[in-house]
């Protein structure tokens, strides 16, 4: 894993935008997984920025979400449709056609899972995927315990990961409690990752994910197997840690 230190929030997001554009201009009809969350927020903001300034175009690019709250339709506020259309794509220049993201108000979410797999596949995966992580190490959705070699499926969140998503909701009985989200297989599938690290909140997984052993109960800890994982991390989330670069 190579690690970049970053001072802060605004200068991860710059450094993460960079990287995206860089290997978006390399490749115009790249793959990207995307995140949503709070901590990838800023990163698009300096990928819309771009596109004003420079015009780095999106027509081809391809995007595949990593997750999406079982139960609300992309019309609702706090789906990760909405957030994706809102936070990015309508600011760009990309086709709607092209974004993918599970459909958490499928009939079949179980056939949905599987839909969402082929798709990725067919369309050959998943070149680069942006992460962010959880405070109890969770990518995606993917909660401590998640089988490494697991597909996209349905999960049940963990009331830890309720109570800080509680935050985007009017009232507690609105927040989700299932979700879809890209197994841990299929975000191990895509070729290079790029996992964004800020905040004091997250010091303890960052630290946990640098020295902690690879399990299952720590599910961002398989990243270690990944050839090719850049992570940004800031200073808050840094701490007393002190790596420059990690192999
Ligand atoms: C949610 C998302 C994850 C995200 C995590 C961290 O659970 N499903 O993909 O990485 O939250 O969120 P934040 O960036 O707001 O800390």
């Amino acid at each position: 894993m190579k690690m970049i230190e970053v001072k802060d929030y605004q200068q991860m997001s710059q450094k993460a935008a960079e990287l995206i554009v860089e290997k978006v201009r390399k490749n115009p009809a790249i793959h990207l997984g995307l995140a949503t969350g709070g901590t990838p927020i800023g990163t698009y903001a300096n990928l819309i920025e771009d596109h004003r300034k420079n015009g780095t175009s999106y027509q081809k690019v391809i995007t595949f979400n990593l997750d999406e709250y079982i139960g609300l339709s992309g019309n609702n506020q706090n789906s990760y449709r909405y957030y994706m259309d809102k936070q990015l794509f309508n600011h760009i220049d990309i086709q709607k056609s092209n974004t993918h993201i599970p459909h958490g108000d499928a009939l079949d979410t179980e056939k949905e899972c599987l839909r969402y797999d082929q798709l990725i596949e067919g369309a050959g995966g998943v070149d680069l995927q942006i992460l962010g992580i959880g405070s109890n190490g969770h990518i995606g959705f993917n909660e401590p315990g998640t089988p490494f070699e697991s597909t996209t499926h349905i999960v049940q969140l963990t009331p830890s990961t309720i109570m800080a998503n509680a935050r985007y909701f009017e009232k507690m009985e609105e927040v989700p409690t299932k979700a879809i989200t890209m197994g841990i297989s299929t975000i191990m599938k895509s070729k290079e990752i790029l996992l964004l690290v800020s905040g004091k909140a997250k010091k303890v997984a960052l630290k946990r994910l640098l020295e902690g052993e690879i399990t299952e109960n720590f599910p961002a800890s398989v990243l270690k197997k990944h050839p090719y994982v850049t992570i940004i991390a800031d200073e808050a989330a840094i701490a007393d840690l002190r790596f420059a670069v990690m192999d």
